[in-house]
């Protein structure tokens, strides 16, 4: 039996490219030993949204140099004890399995070579990688690699659903320790250590209540989730069209804010003038379904159809206000139905997550709303709400529990992978 465990996740569905690893003494608690996000915003940010392509190209440029930062940082990075003989019958074969697994990331491959003969195997005892949902040719490059360096080092690998990666990133501040019968704390963010080195020491707190209701938003997905415990999930409802970070991107797009839009409407909302909010109407698309499905196309059209009948002049002025009610108006329908849900399924806890989770007025809301219900609420810290590896190494930990990892030849990408 393994009394630590060292987990190396790897995540690159959109247009971050993470690298964390995660250590975990048998039954928790884990530490954090570090968490490596490179955000390529600024590359997609001239075509308002993430270009697959040039996501790949950034990937396979990024990854060697963030696995060689992470593991410096969670002190793993060791030097060959003795030179890799490039000629050894060894390596090799070991180099001829690595041009067939990169063979489509061949900038990824001449990264990778050099770094594998300087150094050394790490002890590591798992990888993880996202292998869907996302977008496929950015999963492809994430996976590849994770298949390179476990075929190496001769590792297992867990592969990890993104959404449910999303909804376990809030267990990243506390203890994994599944709820003993009869403990019922409430969450405690507080007690989160932060030392020094700013790695995250976690506290063996315990504290999970299910049924939890969770809501997923973010650029790529929208869903409402019910949870009964780690890895047993039923989605309740998803978005029909466009995720509601999409939609944010959207509408930061049609008003020349830039990308990603979510957190620059956030921003103009804030400055919205009293007056001007009255002149501004958005609809609630499906609140008032019985369903719990989602539909945010039709608030982004409504926004345009009436941006198109103002001037430049009122469009300027009236910018904040239209933010503002959009944002207003997304948030309306994600809590009314999460709400819904929470009450119909006797939810103990209501769980948010994703991107759009970084939002002041959605978490705030619905902290008051679990609150008046007196629901357990729990939303993960900002940087943990954005896409991150510390999320894929935390599930693949959770899914150690009640699932065999597979070998690096059985590995592969599903683009449109569902958590139940
Ligand atoms: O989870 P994430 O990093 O990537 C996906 O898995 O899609 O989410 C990115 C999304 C973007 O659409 C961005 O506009 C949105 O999250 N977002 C926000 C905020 N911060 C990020 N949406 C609303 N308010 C925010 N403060
Ligand atoms: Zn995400």
């Amino acid at each position: 039996m393994i009394k630590i465990m060292r987990i190396l996740a790897i995540e690159t569905s959109c247009d971050e490219t993470s690298i964390a690893v995660l250590e975990a003494n048998k039954d928790g608690p884990f530490t954090l030993l570090s968490n490596i996000i490179l955000s390529q915003i600024k590359i997609h940010a001239p075509f308002g949204g993430v270009v697959p392509t040039l996501a790949k190209r950034e990937h396979q440029k990024n990854l060697v140099p963030i696995l060689k930062q992470s593991l410096n940082e969670a002190k793993l990075l060791k030097s060959q004890k003795s030179k890799v003989k490039s000629q050894s019958v060894n390596w090799r074969t070991k180099s001829k399995i690595l041009e067939e697994i990169l063979s489509r990331e061949p900038e990824l491959l001449k990264k990778l070579m050099p770094f594998l003969t300087k150094y050394g195997r790490p002890d590591i005892d798992l990888i993880a990688v996202t292998n869907g949902p996302g977008l496929e040719p950015a999963l492809w490059v994430g996976v590849n690699f994770a298949k390179a360096l476990a075929s190496v080092w001769d590792l297992p690998i867990m592969p990890v659903n993104h959404v449910e990666a999303h909804i376990i990133a809030n267990w990243l501040p506390y203890s994994v320790i599944p709820a003993k019968a009869g403990i019922q704390k409430a969450w405690m963010p507080d007690q989160v250590r932060h030392d020094k080195k700013d790695t995250i020491k976690f506290p063996n707190l315990l504290i999970s209540q299910f049924p939890a209701i969770s809501l997923v938003v973010s650029g790529g997905h929208t869903q409402l989730v019910l949870m009964h415990g780690f890895g047993k999930y039923e989605i309740l409802g998803e978005t029909r069209d466009d995720a509601a970070g999409e939609a944010f991107d959207k509408l930061a797009r049609m008003l020349n804010l830039g990308y990603p839009g979510g957190p620059i409407v956030a921003k103009i909302a804030a400055e919205a003038k009293k007056q001007d909010l009255k002149n501004v109407r958005l609809p609630r698309p499906m609140i008032s379904s019985k369903d719990y499905d989602f539909s945010f196309s039709g608030l982004k059209t409504a926004a345009l159809y009436f941006v198109k009948t103002l001037d430049k002049k009122t469009l300027k002025k009236l910018a904040p206000a239209i933010c503002l009610e959009f944002q207003q108006a997304a948030i309306d329908v994600l809590i009314s139905k999460t709400i819904r849900a929470a009450k119909e399924f006797s939810a103990k806890t209501v769980l948010l997550s994703g991107g759009v989770a970084a939002n002041d007025l959605l978490r705030g809301t619905l902290k008051l709303e679990t609150c008046n219900l007196k629901l357990n609420f729990s939303v993960p810290p900002k940087e943990f709400c954005t896409d991150n590896a510390a999320m894929i190494a935390l599930t693949a930990l959770c899914a150690t529990k009640h699932k065999k990892p597979v070998s690096w030849e059985e590995l592969t990408v599903e683009a449109n992978l569902r958590i139940a």
